[in-house]
């Protein structure tokens, strides 16, 4: 099957490369010439474990190849797959297609014989229809199947999501596209992953429902995890509790800083958007949008109250900067409002994230970027653990109290056990579980005491 992937980011640079280990012949197409041209040259643009190996094994085989003529790629292809960005419309929320339609006008344009376009672009409910209006009004009388086959890959464990997915959806009712898909996608199924076939719009919907549902689940653990500081109770217990239910499944139920990244965020606001405009408004997702949002800049005050609300010139050390681990993506990143908010505070920020400290510096101004986790801590007020990286599951706490100004640190992923810091004698502040100790100014525990004698600059307290 010979294959066109229009648009090589995040999702198109993984699916090729994973349709062309399949077996199949794969042209990944972009406008972005700099990019085809570091993917011509060995180079993957984006950080996703794997996948520099699956592209080069593919590229060596002859399988997988890069362009930006996108017209060759589509005349040649089976199937033509659009996975360009549908971001957030500038003012009011709605999914943007104008990367879509211009990627429909392109294919339409270069059409040969039949083809079927395969959009996995998360696109609002309709948007096939369109997608196949366009084609049709500019190609009259062209045989062309248009397909909905959203995609469900998470970053960070892409290549793993993509060859093993719970379920592969593909929405058409051409008997030729659905031949030609499952075709595409058949050592899934060999190795038993359900394809579900729908009408398109319905495949359409099931990807915004399952993201408005997970983001609905990490919105309820925060809120009730709000509730658990309040009355002493753990998060992470009642998680579990709740979670060991086959009914509602532990996933998803980590407490944190609110949800952030390329996906959530604006998949929710454009599923608000699309059921206003059908006059069935999703209340329960215009509240996990609001809670959402306040949340990111409430963490901020998690900081300031361990030094009893007053932060101005203190200095604060930022673990951890991409939206989660394992990517260099920044997109929507819960960093971003939180250390905006610590600066607003007259914090000074000094940040190290192992792979996102690039793409932050196109977002973030006057944070202080640093090599390694201890070069970040040393000399901070306070820690906060924003990302939960695996290197910064084990820090080594005895350099890590040595290396701080004072010894506070903010675990916003619950990594550590507040007994454990406890015992270190940091003032530790988490989430969803009480915290281990009153405003530094106000009290040091006896531990901390100890170790502050041994290092002059704990005097400072
Ligand atoms: N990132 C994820 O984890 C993820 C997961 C599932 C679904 N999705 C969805 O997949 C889609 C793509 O997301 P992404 O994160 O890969 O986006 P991205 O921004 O990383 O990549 C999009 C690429 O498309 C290119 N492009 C835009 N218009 C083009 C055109 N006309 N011709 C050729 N190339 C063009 C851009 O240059 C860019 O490289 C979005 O709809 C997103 O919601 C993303």
């Amino acid at each position: 099957m010979r294959v066109a992937m229009v648009g090589t980011g995040y999702v198109g640079l993984v699916s090729g490369a994973c349709i062309a280990d399949f077996g199949h012949q794969v042209t990944c197409v972009d406008k972005d010439g700099t990019k085809i041209s570091a993917l011509n040259a060995g180079e993957i643009p984006i950080y996703e474990p794997g996948l520099a190996e699956i592209v080069r094994t593919n590229v060596e085989q002859g399988r997988l190849s890069f362009s930006t003529a996108l017209s060759e790629a589509v005349a040649e292809a089976d199937a033509v797959f659009i996975a360009v960005g549908t971001p957030s419309r500038r003012g009011d929320g709605h999914a943007d297609l104008s990367y879509v339609y211009e990627a429909a006008r392109e294919i339409a344009a270069a059409l040969r014989g039949f083809t079927v376009v395969i959009t996995k672009s998360t696109v609002p409910v309709g948007t096939g229809d369109e997608v196949e209006r366009i084609i049709r009004e500019l190609r009259p009388g062209d045989d062309v199947a248009v397909v909905s086959n959203p995609e469900f890959l998470r970053e960070g464990a892409a290549i793993h999501d993509f060859k093993h997915p719970d379920r592969i959806v593909v929405g058409t009712d051409d008997e030729r596209a659905r031949k030609i898909v499952a075709e595409i996608y058949r050592p899934l199924y060999l190795n038993q992953a359900p394809i579900l076939f729908t009408e398109r719009r319905t495949a359409e919907l099931i990807k915004y429902a399952a993201n408005a549902f997970l983001a609905t689940k990490i919105t309820f653990i925060n809120e009730i995890a709000d509730l658990c500081e309040r009355v002493g109770a753990d998060v992470q217990e009642v998680a579990r509790g709740i979670g060991l239910d086959n009914r509602i499944g532990p996933k998803f139920l980590h407490a944190g800083p609110g949800f952030g990244g390329s996906c959530f965020p604006k998949d929710v606001r454009a599923l608000i958007k699309t059921a206003q405009d059908h006059d069935t408004p999703m209340r329960i997702l215009e509240a996990v949008e609001t809670v959402n949002d306040t949340r990111k800049r409430a963490m901020a005050r998690k900081v300031s109250a361990a030094f009893a609300g007053v932060l101005r010139g203190k200095t604060v050390a930022i673990l951890g900067l991409t939206f989660k681990p394992n990517t260099d993506d920044m997109r929507e990143a819960p960093s971003i409002p939180l250390i905006t908010a610590l600066q607003d505070m007259g914090a000074k920020v000094r940040a190290y994230d192992p792979v996102g400290m690039e793409q932050a510096k196109q977002v973030l101004s006057d944070v202080t970027y640093c090599r390694g986790p201890y070069d970040c801590i040393e000399g901070a007020d306070a820690v906060v653990i924003v990302t939960e990286w695996e290197q910064f599951r084990a820090l080594d706490l005895g350099r890590v109290s040595n290396l701080m100004a004072c010894p506070v640190i903010v675990d916003l992923r619950n990594v550590y056990r507040p007994e454990e810091m406890k015992k270190h004698g940091f003032a530790y502040t988490c989430v969803g579980r009480a915290p281990s100790h009153q405003p530094v100014n106000v009290y040091v525990p006896p531990a901390r005491l100890d170790a502050a004698t041994a290092n002059p600059r704990h005097r400072s307290m």
